[in-house]
């Protein structure tokens, strides 16, 4: 597909004086505001875990990733500000996505309190996939306030998925291979799903104007491929699903 914008070549006076197509503004805010309540959601499960998780080995990481949900979830809202939405314009406009299987992952650890297995699923469906999505799709998007967000956000996930990554590993052995696997099956369709369904009009319109680089069910299949190794190196087994959104257990 060809991208009819650049990276980062495209700033918020560029749409708010009407220097671009009026569709791109209207993509652009969908998905910031998509991005946004993601981030929203994700700090408020570190926020709940927090409270839940009495573990001093892994208070730190949680506050430290909660810390950097909120900045992430604010630094995105301000894009949209700039751009003349406010926070609950923008939370409104995302109620209906928001019930939508692609949202399961965020709401799920934003409304269950999480435990220490709770926690590192959350992770690996919040962290590891949120790294991707903005790795590989806004680091490039043609709107530069976006695309610099995505860089200060994406020095973050980093540790958030180093902190996944290692949690893995001795998971098996502190929860015990049954129980990690049965969380696997519960959590993997869901976080499969956060990144949409694929070949939509929506992301149709957000690869043409170089707002995403890759479709939704690419980067579905790069993050299974790649926490399928993971989950292997950890002696687990990896859940077999459906081939296309929305994901379940085949
Ligand atoms: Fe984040
Ligand atoms: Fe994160």
């Amino acid at each position: 597909m060809k991208r009819h914008y650049p990276t980062a070549s495209i700033e918020a006076a560029d749409l708010l004086e009407r220097r671009v197509e009026p569709h791109y503004a209207k993509t652009l805010t969908r998905l910031l505001a998509a991005h946004a309540v993601a981030e929203k959601l994700t700090a408020i499960g570190y926020q709940r875990a927090l409270a839940a998780i009495d573990d001093p080995a892994l208070a730190p990481t949680i506050k430290k990733n909660l810390a950097e949900e909120k900045k992430h979830a604010r630094m995105v809202y301000r894009l949209l500000e700039e751009l003349g939405m406010n926070e609950a314009q923008a939370d409104r406009s995302m109620v209906k996505a928001a019930k939508s299987p692609s949202f399961a992952a965020p709401r799920r650890f934003a409304e269950d309190p999480a435990n220490p297995l709770g926690l590192l699923m959350a992770s690996l469906s919040l962290d590891v996939t949120g790294l991707l999505m903005i790795g590989v799709n806004y680091r490039e998007s043609s709107y530069a306030p976006h695309a610099r967000a995505a860089e200060i956000i994406l020095d973050e996930e980093e540790d958030h998925d180093q902190f996944a990554a290692a949690a893995l590993r001795d998971a098996a052995e502190g929860f015990g291979a049954e129980r990690v696997n049965a969380a696997l099956r519960e959590w993997l369709p869901m976080a499969a799903n956060f990144f949409g369904p694929a070949g939509s009009g929506f992301t149709f319109d957000c690869l043409r104007y170089g707002l995403k680089a890759r479709d939704n069910g690419e980067l579905a299949e790069l993050y299974l491929t790649m926490i399928g190794r993971r989950v292997a190196q950890a002696g687990l087994i990896m859940p077999e699903l459906t081939r296309r959104y929305p994901y379940a257990l085949a």
